[in-house]
């Protein structure tokens, strides 16, 4: 952060006249396009408003999404996004950090409280974010862990909810591709502690953060191709999005569920939208049970990943942190699926 005229005051929680005309750093962009869009510029403090509350970042969660927001790809997502041009020049969408100032009408947060949860443009020093969509970080839990959390959990949650193994369950054959990335990562890890028999598809090079994750069974998907079969599964969650529905209901068991979860190989235009129909068709025609999931932030769930956090029901695997100049190395990791788990930015 640079202090043009003073920095902060950490003593003084509604203290706008004090950040006036103070800088941070920030990551940016202004046209869409590949990793070399961005950038690291010196931006004003931004200033918490009602509901809100400033974060000093500890450190950011990467996410596909981010990749999607720099790229506008797919192209149907450019009407919500700016059809030119980004509208929101920043990126970052998970954040863990401490509270610097909080805005009128808080009073769930203090100055001082170590927060995490989501908040547009976390790639930053600082950070402004809804107060509803933070939660106090457990005592335990390091920023890197929680920043990792937010998206990833939403998002498993949710898959497991559509596919009623949010329970402790029976004897349930869950399927999960993607499984040493990380929002796979997170439903192998709660699927399995749910009491789930988990077979995670990953690469060979994956295989053992899978195992740690808690999966009983590990497949590589470049020798082999598990919708071939002979097996078959209660619940397929796909993050991977590389085969069509049609292939993977030969290995829905009957009553099966196939959640499909995400992958960027798809239509250019439509993106995941293009297997969301062939899905909602084989549910209309009872040929199988598919559902598209979209994941929501929501403060429930927030809460209960904290919780999970807390009791180690979650624990993320964070491979790698990078600095904000080296945000456009970590969406190309991330791209390349260099790592297993998590990647986070710490400014
Ligand atoms: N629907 C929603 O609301 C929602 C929310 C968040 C994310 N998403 C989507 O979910 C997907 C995963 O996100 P993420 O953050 O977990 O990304 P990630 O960390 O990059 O994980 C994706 C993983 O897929 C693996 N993979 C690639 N090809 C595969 C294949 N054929 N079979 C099995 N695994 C394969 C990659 O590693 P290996 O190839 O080394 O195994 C990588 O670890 C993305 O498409 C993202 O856009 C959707």
């Amino acid at each position: 952060m640079t202090a043009a005229r003073g920095a902060p005051d950490p003593a003084s929680d509604r203290n706008d006249a004090t950040r006036e005309g103070v800088t941070m750093r920030a990551v940016v962009q202004d046209h869409y396009g590949d990793v070399d869009v961005l950038r690291v510029d010196e931006r004003p403090v931004p200033e918490p408003g009602a509901g809100e509350v400033l974060v000093r970042v500890g450190a950011a969660g990467l996410n596909m999404a981010d990749w999607h927001l720099m790229t506008g790809k797919p192209y149907l997502a450019r009407l919500a996004l700016g059809l030119r041009r980004p509208r929101a020049t920043t990126r970052g969408e998970d954040v863990a950090g401490t509270v610097e100032a909080v805005g009128e009408g808080i009073d769930r947060f203090a100055v001082g409280d170590r927060v995490f949860g989501s908040a547009s443009a976390a790639f930053a020093e600082f950070v402004v974010a809804r107060a509803d969509r933070l939660v106090r970080t457990p005592a335990a839990v390091d920023d890197r862990v929680a920043a990792a959390s937010p998206m990833a959990g939403f998002t498993a949650l949710h898959a497991l909810r559509v596919a009623s193994i949010d329970a402790p369950v029976g004897d349930v054959r869950v399927l999960v591709t993607g499984a040493g990335g990380g929002v796979g990562g997170f439903v192998v890890q709660y699927a399995s502690a749910r009491g789930a028999h988990v077979t995670a598809v990953c690469s060979a090079a994956k295989a053992d953060a899978a195992r740690a994750f808690g999966a009983h069974e590990v497949v590589d998907y470049a020798s082999r191709d598990i919708t071939q079969g002979p097996e078959t599964w209660d619940v397929v969650i796909d993050f991977a999005g590389a085969r069509p529905v049609s292939a993977w209901r030969r290995v829905l068991a009957p009553g099966g569920h196939l959640v499909l979860g995400g992958g960027e190989g798809g239509n250019p235009i439509v993106g995941p939208l293009d297997r969301a129909l062939p899905g909602a068709l084989a549910t209309l025609t009872r040929a199988a049970r598919v559902t598209t999931l979209l994941a929501t932030t929501n403060l429930p769930d927030l809460e209960r990943i904290a919780a999970d956090l807390e009791s180690g029901v979650l624990r993320p695997l964070v491979a790698r942190a990078y600095g904000l100049d080296e945000v456009p190395l970590a969406i190309e990791d991330l791209r390349g699926a260099v790592h297993p788990g998590k990647l986070v930015v710490v400014p």
